[in-house]
């Protein structure tokens, strides 16, 4: 359970959602055995609605793990939407790679391998979207990198914002991650403030963020 909202809430707003198709629950589930840390279920619908709703056509993610939220993602677009997804884990990209082959997403996603914050800072390209789902410290980091890359009136979406309760009291803090609380609330009020963003922050899964760049 991700700490954030009481059980019995989650498993109640959980069981209202309806099973993925066949591949994509038995893809779920090997991840989840696997123990890779994909989006958590109701993430995982509220991005679809989003990207259904905004008729979102491109997206760039960062922190692909084994592929999973990038299925959901081109799947949710259909057959003319892309997806950029960057990830520094070889283990990881390879396993992705299968993935997404076995899918037969690979004509709608492309792998980018190697670090975000490198990649992002050459990407001369702009997005519908952008899902923020890599190393929680770094957010802050790529901010500006990703507003770049965002077009006016696209989502900036960044996942784990509340990272287990800690970014919300220190009561939760672990020491050794203090660093990550630190830079995670300065990412937080950064977009709740931003000039060029309007910022709702949720508490699903482990903490959402929604940040519409202004037209
Ligand atoms: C939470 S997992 C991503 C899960 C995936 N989005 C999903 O829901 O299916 C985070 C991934 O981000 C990758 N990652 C973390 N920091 C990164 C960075 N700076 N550059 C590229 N990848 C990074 C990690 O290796 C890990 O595989």
């Amino acid at each position: 359970m991700s700490e954030i909202v009481q059980d019995y809430i989650e498993n109640y707003i959980r069981g209202l959602i309806p099973e993925n198709e066949p591949r994509i629950e038995k893809f779920r589930n090997q991840a989840l055995k696997d123990e890779i840390p994909i989006i958590h279920k109701e993430v995982q619908k509220h991005i679809e609605l989003l990207i259904c709703s905004h008729k979102i056509q491109s997206i760039l993610e960062v922190g692909t793990a084994v592929g999973f939220s990038a299925s959901v993602f081109a799947l949710a677009m259909g057959p003319q939407g892309q997806v950029d997804t960057i990830e520094r884990n070889l283990k990881m990209v390879v396993q992705a790679d299968e993935n997404i082959t076995d899918l037969g997403l690979k004509n709608q996603i492309n792998l980018i391998i190697g670090d975000a914050q490198e990649n992002l800072t050459k990407l001369d390209k702009s997005y519908d979207m952008i899902f923020l789902d890599g190393a929680k410290g770094h957010y802050i980091h790529l901010l500006d990198d990703c507003l770049r890359c965002l077009k006016p009136g696209g989502l900036l979406i960044s996942d784990n914002v509340l990272y287990k309760g800690m970014i919300a009291t220190n009561e939760l803090v672990i020491r050794r991650k203090i660093t990550i609380v630190k830079r995670m609330r300065a990412y937080l009020e950064t977009i709740a403030n931003h000039p060029q963003l309007l910022t709702s922050i949720l508490p699903l899964g482990d903490g959402l963020a929604i940040s519409w760049k202004k037209d």
